[in-house]
């Protein structure tokens, strides 16, 4: 009898440590499942980031090469709508399982991000939410199920981890609190158009989106007693209000009508994660400008609600928009160490190579670089 039922566990741990996706995030697993799990997985050495583009103007991009196409049953799409608009038209690849790699060049190609942007965002992104291991990272979760979740040892969420990228006060999904952090939220588009027309004629500009930012932080300290906007998601919550201007308008657009968002192009980019028909990107690669105007507009220091709604508590220790060396130092030391406090092996070697990737893209001024599993 013992032996069936030591076979039958046996067989039980093997299906569950089988069933782990290739793009899971290992971060916060105990020892004994690292030890399980990682055997199990296809490790992969991590490639130096690619380089950045050669023309770096406007061009179609909603050309015949990339063709949007709709979801298909597994397809994986999260919180950012710039990836999922790339992933649908074939500039990351369709199932929303991507490497490293290949994030930085879709979104240099497709959407025109500046080479240090993109490897930054990429880099924050992989340590944070990514499998180290394997080189890939989900840009979400699966958008349709056959039936209950299969047993799983872990997060698997990719960019739909809360906590590490994505955050709260987003301006088109709800709060992780909310049940929902990475769905088209229509509710919050409703605003987003009522704000487009209150204070950018019926366009999403850099106007709009001090004022849109503004209030989505005052409603989460209203309504999430665990609103929190802190380290990067204080630099991401300020940068992300900027890319809809930056990115999002056709690259064509030129004078007055430059910055200028209209509602069916944002509609387009958020809701059906396709580019306008005959989209061009931006005429210049760019990263976050104008997140100092959404900041300096209504300066909110990094902070969180302590101990339920309408309690926001100033927390300065990962860093902020305004203190780049302690975000980064904190960032590695703090958030990424806590999640793997003791790699060995393959994790240990990738986590090390990866950060490295990271510190090279940030390079920030007179901020040491830190070396929290030592050195290879
Ligand atoms: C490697 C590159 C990128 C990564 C890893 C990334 C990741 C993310 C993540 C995790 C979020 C959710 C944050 C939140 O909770 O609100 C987000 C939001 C966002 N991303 Fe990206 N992103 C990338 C590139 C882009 C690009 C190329 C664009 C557009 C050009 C873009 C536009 C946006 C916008 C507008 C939001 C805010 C959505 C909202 O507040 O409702 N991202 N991104």
């Amino acid at each position: 009898m013992r032996t069936v039922f030591t076979s039958l566990l046996a067989l039980y741990v093997t299906s569950a440590v089988v069933a782990f996706p290739r793009y899971g995030s290992l971060a916060g697993l105990s020892e004994r499942q690292l030890a399980e799990i990682i055997p199990t997985l296809d490790a992969k050495l991590p490639p130096q980031p690619p380089g950045p583009q050669g023309f770096t103007g406007a061009k179609l991009v909603d050309d015949a090469a990339h063709p949007w196409r709709p979801l298909r049953r597994g397809d994986i799409r999260g919180p950012c709508p710039g990836l999922n608009t790339l992933a649908s038209h074939g500039y990351l690849p369709r199932d929303g399982v991507v490497t490293p790699a290949q994030l930085i060049v879709a979104v240099q190609e497709g959407l025109n991000f500046d080479h240090q942007t993109a490897r930054v965002a990429t880099y924050l992104a992989h340590l944070g939410d990514g499998n180290l291991v394997t080189d890939l990272i989900s840009i979400g979760e699966k958008t349709t199920r056959t039936g209950p979740d299969p047993p799983r040892p872990a997060i698997v969420g990719g960019l739909n981890n809360h906590g590490t990228f994505e955050g709260d006060g987003s301006l088109t999904r709800g709060d992780f609190f909310d049940g929902d952090n990475h769905s088209f939220n229509q509710t919050l588009f409703d605003q987003f158009i009522e704000f487009s027309n209150r204070y950018g004629n019926g366009f999403y500009n850099l106007t709009v989106a001090a004022e849109l930012r503004f209030r989505r932080i005052q409603q989460s300290i209203a309504t999430n007693p665990t609103f929190s906007m802190v380290g990067l998601r204080h630099i991401t919550i300020y940068g992300e209000a900027t890319f809809p201007v930056n990115f999002f308008v056709d690259g064509r657009r030129t004078g007055a009508q430059a910055g200028q968002l209209s509602i069916p192009d944002a509609t387009s980019f958020f809701r059906d994660m396709r580019f306008p028909r005959g989209f061009f990107r931006s005429a210049t690669a760019g990263g976050a400008t104008g997140a100092d105007i959404l900041f300096n507009a209504h300066p909110i220091q990094p902070g969180r609600n302590v101990g339920g709604v309408n309690n926001f508590v100033e927390d300065q220790s990962l860093g902020g928009i305004l203190e780049p060396c302690r975000f980064y130092t904190q960032f590695v030391n703090t958030t990424i160490r806590g999640l793997y406090p003791r790699p060995t092996g393959v994790l240990r070697r990738n986590l090390i190579i990866n950060a490295g990737f990271l510190y090279d893209a940030l390079s920030p001024p007179d901020c040491p670089q830190v070396f929290p599993w030592g050195q290879l």
